[in-house]
């Protein structure tokens, strides 16, 4: 599972745009990519350029790139759920999910691909219906982590609104407060 995210979006785009779009944005980004687009290749694979292709493909179909993250991480996080059932538990409350990235789910992931590298999310609760959530990775990811913020309220069913605070120039980190709308009692 080395490579999951980037391996899985290769997937992603494959499955809704076609094999002819993927491989005409790798083509327009050749001579860019690190590896030419040879992606089927084993080795680490260059996450960074997965927001490039990502781009890429905005630019070509006149999409957000919002919106292609948001529907790219609510397959991911289906495929999450397929590998790894054991995270997931439908009763749980979103906000104690949130937190046990860091204590449990990313940790366990260093664990099981020792390759892997997931990155740190950390949170606080600062309101009932509040919380701060902090990102930093080797990788420059932090719009996947809103993506996959986003995503994890749609796989709750919970409606979230969510807020950057802060976003590192190299995307490396990144703070959000994520707002949840509290049940009526
Ligand atoms: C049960 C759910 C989850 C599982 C099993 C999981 C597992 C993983 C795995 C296997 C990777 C790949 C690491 C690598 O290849 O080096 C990863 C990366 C990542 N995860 Fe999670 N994850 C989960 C939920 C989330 C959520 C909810 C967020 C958002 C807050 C998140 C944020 C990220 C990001 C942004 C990456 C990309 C790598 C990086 O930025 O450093 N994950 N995760």
């Amino acid at each position: 599972v080395k490579g999951t995210v980037f391996v899985e979006f290769l997937d992603h785009v494959e499955d809704k745009y076609g094999l002819d779009v993927l491989d005409s944005v790798i083509l327009a980004l050749q001579g860019k990519l690190s590896t030419n687009g040879a992606y089927t290749s084993v080795g680490n694979y260059p996450h960074e350029e997965m927001l490039e292709l990502a781009s890429a493909i905005c630019s070509m179909r006149g999409e957000s790139l919002e919106s292609l993250l948001d529907d790219f991480a609510q397959s991911l996080m289906l495929s999450f759920e397929r590998m790894h059932p054991e995270f997931f538990d439908k009763e749980q409350d979103i906000f104690d999910f949130f937190s046990t990235l860091e204590s449990r789910i990313h940790t366990d992931v260093r664990k099981i691909y020792p390759d892997a590298r997931p990155p740190l999310i950390l949170c606080r609760r600062i309101a009932e219906d509040s919380l701060e959530i902090s990102y930093q990775s080797a990788r420059p990811l932090a719009l996947m982590a809103i993506a996959l913020t986003r995503a994890t309220g749609v796989r709750f069913e919970e409606e979230l609104e969510v807020e950057v605070l802060t976003l590192a120039d190299d995307h490396s980190s990144m703070r959000m407060v994520v707002k949840r709308r509290m049940a009526t009692v």
